[in-house]
């Protein structure tokens, strides 16, 4: 006991005896001038994008952020912040720079298919340089909630149905936007905390119903990455997660975000988030949103106008502490000194440089490794110097192949297909037919499919550019069918029926169910919404300038009806192995048994396309994996693996691998990513790769030892010791598993 006190006693006096960290110690200083009003001031974040007297008088008063004012407009703003203001503290000014300020990347989930971390982290530098010179300097940026529901048109925002693939991505953008100077250039907020992807029925804003140990395992940890990659704020998200709405989320935001993972970073609310909780019927009005959301701790209000309004009389009414407001604006100080906004409050406004020859070459590099080539006969690359029908709603659609988020884009700026297509005819090395007659990917029109019929028949080759629309993808813009929209489909079947080859280029926000579509065309290139310079990429990948390299980072599922299908799932009780399917159930015989295993009738238990999967223009074979030792105790284990290109065309292999806890004291998934590399391969050439795996890769949550009940709080994070597959394989879907033991 005395040692135990004596322990405790060294221990204070060590922690009260460290130097104060100075930008602490200038919080401290700040803190103590202000008044409640001014500190709740803080605290507030209002939407801008027009100039009017109602915000300088906000502004004037100590306003904390403004979201959507630009260029000339933050430093009209700031300068009455700073010098209008009564202490001249600098306002933040906030922005949904989502892929790109000017210039435009793939929407995420496109860069999440490139697997290129290092590209990543790079568009999200050049973007933070872009951002920078119009004044913003944060953004709400990146998303990573994990979804594997297409229908969810935020499905376009985040990286894709794997917590691992997401967690790279998301901690590469956060290091791009922030850089690793002691002055962070623009700092990143990671939304939305927590599940939001998980709505019900991929109906935007839906409720969730997420049990604590699937919400470990599978959704927080893309947060902890970015946080832990050092992102200066974290969102609320608007749904209910397990009957509480996020910005009152107790346990999420106090226990979890403060406590277990100690962070001082600023929690905003997102978007009247606290006010919707009114709708959400878990309080009677603003005034209840207000105390229930700073009782969670969320540091800023967002167009809430709850806490201008209301925390004043609940401090005053005893029902708040003082204290509670002082830690959220000294979070939200720290934000602003680590963003050097005292020093530098401005932004230069004159000359900024937007499409740099950096970004612009970024913007293509990451366009052209995000399309995925999903099918080929052969007929990609294109070579001699074909005759080309360009077509397809997105062929020539400066706006919408840009996708989802991009307020501040300029379309004349966007080079799209048919505009590099026709620079390639300039330059003589193709022949070039148009067919300009359709601009909605929803358009339907039969005298469109005549006249695109009687061009395709004077062409070699059709190059189909279609997809969606952005607007059919994004916040709020779910959908129940995944079909390719308006008549793309029949164009596609009416040139199958005239026999001129076709190459399918799908330009969305989402997975699209495609299966028919394949069907009437030689070759699939799924491409997403790629940005800026997706054009030029597009026509380099057409051309074999450079071959393809994205993987699919979401599952493509054969049919709406098979949401949610991701790779990493259970195995079930029943795995199916040789399903009998809907078409093969005789008619007529009434004994007739199909079994039961788990599936469905009509497709198996098959996806149209499994996650990670993607074709390049050279075939790869992947040799068996080589493990330095088949136990894991003490130290790492390293698995190799020997991948030949055995085309003819250098490429860029994607090996990627994975593991299966064979038996777990909760059911493990059938397969789970652990890391993956970009690989360039000469043809003809072999390269080794190789993966480290210790004991910390294996760790799970699962009962904690001697508890069999699975409640929540049951739980421990470690690993168990047994037996494991792994596999280095071209996609979830393939390779050989070797096996390996974890002892301890
Ligand atoms: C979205 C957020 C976004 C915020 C600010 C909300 O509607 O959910 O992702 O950052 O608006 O524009």
């Amino acid at each position: 006991m005395k040692n135990q006190l004596f322990l405790f006693v060294s221990l204070f006096v060590l922690v009260a005896c460290q130097p104060k960290d100075p930008i602490e110690k200038q919080i401290d200083d700040l803190l103590s001038q202000m008044t409640l009003e001014e500190k709740i001031a803080q605290m507030n974040q209002l939407s801008g994008g027009y100039y009017s007297e109602d915000l300088e008088s906000a502004v004037r008063a100590g306003l904390g952020s403004m979201l959507n004012s630009v260029g000339e407009e933050t430093n009209y703003y700031q300068r009455i912040a700073v010098e209008e203001s009564r202490l001249g503290i600098p306002m933040l000014f906030a922005r949904d720079v989502i892929h790109g300020y000017r210039t435009i990347y793939p929407i995420p989930l496109g860069q999440a298919a490139t697997f290129d971390l290092a590209l990543v982290e790079e568009a999200a530098r050049l973007t933070a340089q872009e951002s920078m010179q119009a004044g913003i300097r944060w953004t709400f940026s990146p998303m990573v909630d994990i979804s594997r529901d297409p229908r969810w048109g935020r499905v376009a925002e985040g990286y894709g149905e794997d917590t691992y693939l997401a967690s790279m991505m998301g901690a590469a953008t956060v290091r791009g936007y922030q850089g690793f100077d002691s002055i962070v250039q623009l700092a990143a907020c990671v939304k939305h905390f927590v599940g939001y992807g998980v709505s019900e029925g991929g109906r935007d804003y839906n409720t969730t119903w997420i049990p604590e140990i699937q919400l470990r395992e599978t959704y927080l940890p893309p947060f902890k990455a970015a946080l832990d990659a050092g992102s200066l704020s974290i969102m609320c998200s608007f749904n209910d997660i397990n009957g509480v709405p996020s910005s009152a989320n107790k346990h999420l935001n106090v226990n979890i975000l403060r406590h277990e993972w100690q962070y001082n970073g600023v929690l905003v609310s997102d978007y009247a988030s606290s006010q919707n909780m009114i709708a959400h019927g878990n309080c009677h009005d603003l005034r209840e949103a207000t105390l229930l959301s700073i009782n969670a701790q969320m540091d800023m209000d967002m167009e809430n106008h709850a806490y201008s309004n209301h925390l004043k009389e609940l401090i005053e009414e005893g029902l708040v502490k003082e204290q509670q407001v002082d830690v959220c604006v000294r979070n939200i100080l720290r934000m602003k000194y680590r963003l050097g906004l005292f020093d530098n409050p401005y932004c230069a406004v004159e000359n900024p440089v937007y499409y740099s020859s950096e970004s612009l070459s970024a913007a293509q590099r990451a366009a052209e490794e995000s399309a995925v080539l999903l099918k080929n006969n052969g007929i990609l690359p294109l070579s001699s110097t074909p005759t080309i029908l360009v077509c397809g709603p997105l062929a020539h659609s400066q706006h919408d192949q840009n996708g989802t988020w991009c307020f501040d884009k300029v379309d004349s700026a966007t080079v799209t297909p048919l505009m590099a297509f026709r620079e390639l005819e300039r330059a003589g090395k193709i022949r070039l037919i148009e067919q300009m007659g359709k601009h909605w990917s929803r358009e339907v029109s039969q005298s469109n499919i005549t006249q695109l019929t009687r061009l395709a028949r004077q062409a070699d080759v059709v190059l189909f550019f279609g997809g969606e629309e952005s607007i059919l993808s994004g916040e709020a813009r779910c959908r129940a069918h995944l079909n390719l929209p308006g008549d793309q489909s029949a164009q596609l079947r009416a040139l199958k029926a005239i026999g001129k080859p076709v190459v399918l280029t799908v330009m969305a926000g989402r997975p699209l169910c495609i299966g028919e579509d394949i069907n009437m065309v030689d070759a699939v290139l799924y491409a997403f919404h790629g940005g800026t310079m997706q054009g030029p990429a597009l026509a380099n990948l057409i051309m074999g300038v450079v071959s393809p390299s994205g993987r699919l980072p979401i599952t493509f599922p054969q049919a709406v009806g098979q949401i949610p299908m991701y790779y990493n799932k259970k195995n079930s009780g029943r795995p199916t192995s040789n399903p009998v399917l809907y078409d093969d159930i005789p008619v007529g015989i009434e004994q007739f048994s199909i079994g039961a295993d788990s599936y469905w009738l009509e497709y198996g238990d098959k996806p149209l396309y499994p996650f990670g999967y993607g074709l390049t223009y050279t075939t790869f074979e992947y040799g068996p994996v080589v493990l330095s030792d088949t136990i894991i105790d003490k130290s790492a284990i390293i698995a190799s693996c020997e991948i030949t290109n055995t085309g003819t065309m250098d490429a860029v292999a994607v090996p990627q691998l994975y593991i299966r806890d064979l038996v777990g004291s909760i059911t493990r998934p059938i397969r789970e990513l652990k890391g993956f590399q970009r690989v360039t391969i000469p043809a003809g050439e072999s390269r080794t790769v190789s993966f480290e795996i210790e004991e910390a890769d294996l760790a799970y949550w699962h009962l904690a030892q001697g508890v069999d009940l699975g409640a929540d709080g049951d739980y421990t994070f470690s690993a168990e010791p047994g037996d494991f597959h792994i596999w280095i394989a071209p996609n979830s879907a393939e390779g050989q598993a070797a096996r390996f033991a974890l002892k301890k």
